[in-house]
C-alpha cells in the first residue's frame, strides 16, 4: 500500500465522545486519511479505553480513512480477528506484552490486516531486531502508554533516528510511527528525525477548530 509520507494520525482517544463522527469528519474535512485507535485493557496500561464497537463506529464514520488500531493490551492475539472485523486495516501489539511476537506478527496478518510492531520508552529498538524483517510498521511510545495529554520524552529523537538507521541497514520497508505528546511546537523536529505516521491526540482534539488544527499540523508536515 503506498502512503503520501509523513502522514499525521489523528488519536481519537481524546476526541469528544459525546460527537465523535463529527470529531473525526471535522479531521477528514482537514484532510486526514489515517486514524490511530488506542485500546487499553486497565491491565497492560492503568487505563481502560473502548473496544471493537468503537472502531467501528470511527470506521462507519469514515469509510475511507485508514484504520490502526493500536493494542495496549494483555494477551492481544485473543482479540486480533475482533478488530480486524471491526475496520482495523493495521493492527500494532506491543513487544512487551507478546512472549510469541513472530507468532502475533504472523496472525495478524493471517487475518489480513498489516501488523506493527511497538516498543515503550524504556525498551531498546535491539530486542525487535530479529522481527523487523516481517512488519509493516514500527511504532515508538514518545510517552509512556495509557493516557492521552503526556509530554514527549526527548529520547525518542533519537530512537527514531536509530530505527531509520537499522531499517537501512536491513534494507526494510516498515513505516516508523510515533506516538505521544506530537504537537505544533515539535512537529517538524519528529518529522526530521524520521517518523512517518505521527501520531496526535490532544493537540488535535483540543482545538476550538479541530479541521483547521488538523490543517496547521500537516502544514507543518509538506
Ligand atoms: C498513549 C496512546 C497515544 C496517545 C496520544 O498510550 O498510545 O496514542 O493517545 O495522545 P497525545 O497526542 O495527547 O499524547
Ligand atoms: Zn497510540
Amino acid at each position: 500500500m503506498d502512503f503520501q509520507l509523513p502522514i499525521l494520525a489523528p488519536s481519537i482517544l481524546a476526541a469528544d465522545f459525546t460527537q465523535l463522527g463529527k470529531d473525526i469528519n471535522d479531521c477528514i474535512e482537514g484532510g486526514v486519511t489515517w486514524i490511530h485507535c488506542d485500546i487499553m485493557d486497565g491491565h497492560f496500561v492503568p487505563n481502560i479505553s473502548y473496544g471493537p464497537s468503537i472502531v467501528k463506529a470511527a470506521k462507519k464514520s469514515a469509510p475511507e480513512a485508514f484504520m490502526d488500531v493500536h493494542l495496549m493490551i494483555e494477551d492481544p492475539d485473543k482479540y486480533v480477528e475482533d478488530y480486524i472485523n471491526a475496520g482495523a486495516d493495521l493492527i500494532s501489539v506491543h513487544y512487551e506484552a507478546c512472549p510469541h511476537l513472530h507468532r502475533s506478527i504472523q496472525n495478524i496478518k493471517k487475518h489480513g490486516a498489516m501488523a506493527g510492531v511497538v516498543v515503550n520508552p524504556a525498551t531498546s529498538l535491539y530486542n525487535i531486531e530479529p522481527i523487523l524483517e516481517y512488519v509493516d510498521l514500527v511504532l515508538i511510545m514518545s510517552v509512556n502508554p495509557g493516557f492521552g495529554g503526556q509530554s514527549f520524552i526527548e529520547s525518542s529523537y533519537d530512537k527514531l533516528r536509530e530505527l531509520a538507521d537499522l531499517r537501512e541497514a536491513g534494507d526494510h520497508s516498515f513505516l516508523i510511527e510515533i506516538d505521544g505528546g506530537v504537537s505544533l511546537k515539535n512537529i517538524e523536529a519528529v518529522a526530521e528525525a524520521g517518523a512517518d505516521i505521527l501520531v496526535a491526540g490532544s493537540s488535535v482534539f483540543s482545538a476550538e477548530d479541530i479541521t483547521a488544527r488538523v490543517k496547521e499540523l500537516t502544514d507543518k508536515l509538506q
